[in-house]
């Protein structure tokens, strides 16, 4: 089936950051054949389909390349007592916060936990969002983490959307272990990564004062590496504890939060080719202080991503439109960087280049389509989303009107 995108202007998002204004896309069977100026479309041409934009934008889907979206229940009792001067470590170390939402979450079904998820996942799709990353991480017991990456399939199964999964068992020492973090982090390494590996696209953790230290982050991420998995870390989220400078010495996908970094931190993701994932969703709903160090990654020449973090704690919400307004806004990144950070850069952060995140030769043909003047206005709405239009893979899933 070739199908003809046509009549619009595109942001490719690839190498060259290329944008034609009068451009046209070539899909065939799902892949992108060919893109450019219409004027240049290959002459003798017989689509079997004629999409016809009217001059709307199109962009690559959209990449949310750091969520906890499975989850059961819901933390605004938490949400009340920190707008009420709490803080997120304190609430964490009374035995609240992440281990609130792993009671919830041990406790629900199967099918709960799909049907609390999915509409969150819709919301992001609604959005122009055609590749998911999603973290188990709430249950800190074997199988109920093998559960949320089961539900975490089972959401892409039955959606227009790319999953990437990610194993997050050392999230929070779990109640079973308190005192004893030491040995959950061999029980994992030893046990659950073998018995997961097949069920995960990646390994992450929490490296914070309240959760993991960088030493026991180090030992997960040398069990996932000599199992073959990629990892990722959430690291300098509310103090500096070294997390970086770990991700980068295995070569990590991704490094996320990263409010407390340094300069020496992006030098060293910048040489481990780690992209740095901003949250700042996070970073607004508990209130930080602390801006990541924007220009050093900029320096550094550091990939920027950008995401939801979607969570029932530091990011309540699913949607990724806010989250690129808020990088913008609260961290002062460009228009241009912010859609790179959810297109290019997102799906490196997920080992997915070069083959999803820009409009190219050869790549899924995943595109969001936007009701906007310009690209500008990507990131320029806050709670109001422009997207009319998802394609997954070659085909029409989602028409909105706008
Ligand atoms: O990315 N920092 C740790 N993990 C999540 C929060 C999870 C939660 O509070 O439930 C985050 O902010
Ligand atoms: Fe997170």
């Amino acid at each position: 089936m070739i199908t003809l995108f046509r009549h619009c202007r595109i942001a490719t998002c690839d190498e060259r950051s290329q944008v034609f204004e009068r451009g046209a896309v070539l899909t065939r069977d799902g892949v992108i054949e060919w893109v450019g100026e219409e004027s240049g479309l290959p002459a003798g041409l017989r689509p079997d389909r004629t999409i016809e934009l009217a001059g709307r934008w199109l962009t690559p889907g959209l990449v949310d390349c750091h969520t906890h979206l499975v989850f059961a229940g819901q933390r605004a009792s938490e949400f009340a007592r920190r707008t009420a001067g709490a803080s997120y470590a304190e609430i964490a170390r009374a035995g609240g916060g992440i281990l609130s939402t792993v009671r919830a979450t041990r406790a629900a079904s199967d099918e709960e936990l799909l049907a609390q998820s999915r509409p969150r996942l819709q919301s992001l799709l609604a959005e122009g969002v055609t590749t998911v990353e999603i973290k188990s991480g709430y249950g800190l017991e074997v199988a109920t983490e093998a559960r949320m990456l089961r539900v975490a399939r089972r959401l892409g199964a039955e959606h227009p959307v790319t999953i990437s999964a990610t194993l997050l068992a050392a999230h929070a020492v779990p109640p079973e272990f308190t005192t004893r973090a030491d040995d959950y982090v061999d029980l994992v390494c030893r046990e659950w990564l073998p018995a997961l590996r097949a069920s995960c696209d990646s390994v992450d953790a929490y490296c914070e004062d309240i959760a993991f230290s960088a030493a026991q982050c180090d030992r997960v991420f040398a069990a996932a590496r000599a199992l073959g998995l990629p990892v990722r870390l959430h690291a300098e989220q509310l103090s500096n504890v070294g997390g970086s400078q770990v991700a980068a010495r295995h070569g990590a996908l991704s490094c996320d939060h990263l409010e407390y970094a340094t300069e020496a931190d992006a030098a060293a993701l910048a040489r481990a080719g780690t992209v740095a994932v901003m949250l700042p969703v996070a970073f607004y709903a508990l209130a930080e202080q602390q801006r990541p160090p924007i220009s050093a990654f900029r320096r550094q020449g550091v990939p920027l991503a950008v995401a939801s973090d979607c969570n029932p704690g530091s990011a309540p919400g699913a949607s990724l439109l806010l989250a690129m307004n808020m990088a913008r806004r609260l961290f002062g990144l460009t228009s241009a960087e912010v859609l790179l950070g959810v297109t290019r850069h997102a799906a490196r952060a997920l080992g997915l280049d070069g083959q999803r995140g820009s409009i190219a030769p050869g790549l899924a043909a995943d595109f969001a389509v936007w009701s906007i003047d310009s690209p500008d206005e990507l990131g320029y709405w806050a709670g109001f989303n422009p997207c009319s239009m998802v394609v997954k893979e070659g085909a029409v899933v989602l028409e909105r009107n706008v």
